[in-house]
């Protein structure tokens, strides 16, 4: 359209085509400011999604303190924050489009305007100024969409600028290599003078060392948020320690294949997570080829198969999200019996966790 407009009348094409540096000049402009306003809507649907997902979950919290009202307000107050930031977003895009039209509408008056003196003046036929005419629209119209087309564009790349900074964070625990073979662990565990601290806080746990030997059963007292079961996330390398070393057979476990290191470990924690589904698949958690024997046999173990079997479908039955069916010391009696099952020797001795040390470690995270 361009080429065609400059060939027949190169005097008005400049005019006719003033515009287009002002549109895309105005277009990046615009995209500019646009894209964190959009982020910034995109993190108000974040935090009311957490608020939404948080009141639902503690919704038997929430009533027996009859806050029904106070978390109707702070829903409000997050509902009005998105709804802002989406009235931000929009002023903005919406005050875009005339703009664009405005200096589109000013190319077409100035060949309408330009092109009609040339005829009266007769150094241009009527035919031509007519196909001109036609042709400055579809030269200079679709340029309306591209407002729209980067209003959009902006608008996925606020979410997808989300998503990908999930995914580009970085991993914290560079993993080792050295292999730990289940069968071969004997499950000894030493803490060598080690130092921790979570992020910004002072030290939970300063220059302690601890040293169990392999296939014996210990119990660890202490007040509440002493750092017992911050001592059980070290070992299983949820977090780094700042100083000293864990081993396990001898080994450090920064050097140990993570995969490898969690595999010999049962971990209870304190507060159990069930998931979505049945007590056998929740007891089969993490050992996904375990027979319905070997379930049965790991919650016999841990002392649930009298209540599993009293439940409407028995080991079938469905927990409900988190295991909210079932009661407190029923979870932590399913989560037993998934550490158990996790060690199918340790749940062949009698049930006792971590028992005579063969197949790595069994840690009970408990309270009271
Ligand atoms: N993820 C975390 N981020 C920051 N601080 C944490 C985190 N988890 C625990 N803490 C803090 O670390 C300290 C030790 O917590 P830990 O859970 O190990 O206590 P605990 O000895 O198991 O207590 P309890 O007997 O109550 O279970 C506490 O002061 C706690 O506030
Ligand atoms: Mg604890």
């Amino acid at each position: 359209m361009g080429i065609s407009f400059v060939l027949l009348a190169p005097g008005i094409a400049w005019f006719a085509m003033l515009p287009i540096p002002f549109i895309l000049w105005g277009t990046f402009l615009f995209q500019s400011r646009l894209a964190p306003r959009y982020d910034a809507v995109r993190d108000q649907a974040g935090l009311i999604s957490d608020r939404l997902a948080n009141n639902l979950s503690g919704m038997a919290t929430i009533k027996s303190f009859t806050a029904e009202a106070y978390e109707r307000d702070r829903v409000h107050h997050d509902s009005n924050a998105y709804r802002r930031s989406n009235e931000r977003a929009i002023a903005l895009s919406v005050s875009f489009q005339p703009l664009i039209r405005f200096l589109i509408l000013l190319g077409f008056v100035l060949t309408l305007y330009l092109g009609g003196r040339e005829v009266l003046r007769g150094t241009l036929t009527v035919g031509t100024y007519g196909f001109m005419v036609f042709i400055v629209q579809s030269l200079l119209w679709p340029f309306t969409e591209l407002s729209e087309i980067m209003d959009e564009y902006q608008r996925a790349m606020a979410s997808v600028r989300r998503v990908m900074g999930l995914l580009n964070t970085p991993i914290a625990m560079p993993p080792g290599h050295t292999s730990l073979p289940l069968n071969t662990v004997r499950g000894e565990v030493d803490f060598e003078a080690i130092t921790f601290a979570y992020d910004g806080r002072s030290a939970v746990l300063t220059d302690l060392s601890l040293y169990v030997t392999a296939g014996t059963t210990i119990g660890i007292v202490g007040a509440t948020g002493s750092g017992k079961s911050t001592l059980v996330k070290l070992l299983l390398r949820f977090y780094a320690i700042q100083n000293g070393r864990i081993a396990i057979d001898g080994v450090d476990i920064c050097d140990l294949n993570v995969s490898d290191l969690r595999r010999c470990i049962g971990w209870v924690s304190q507060d159990v997570f069930l998931f979505h589904g049945t007590v056998a698949e929740n007891i089969g958690y993490g050992s996904f080829d375990a027979t319905r024997d070997q379930i049965i046999h790991a919650a016999k173990s841990a002392e649930a198969h009298e209540f599993i079997v009293q439940l409407p479908q028995g080991y079938d039955t469905i927990v409900g999200e988190r295991g909210q069916k079932l009661s407190g010391g029923q979870r932590q009696r399913l989560a037993i019996a998934r550490a158990l099952l996790k060690d199918p020797l340790a749940s062949a001795d009698d049930g006792k966790v971590g028992g005579e040390g063969h197949g790595g470690s069994g840690w009970v995270d408990v309270m009271g």
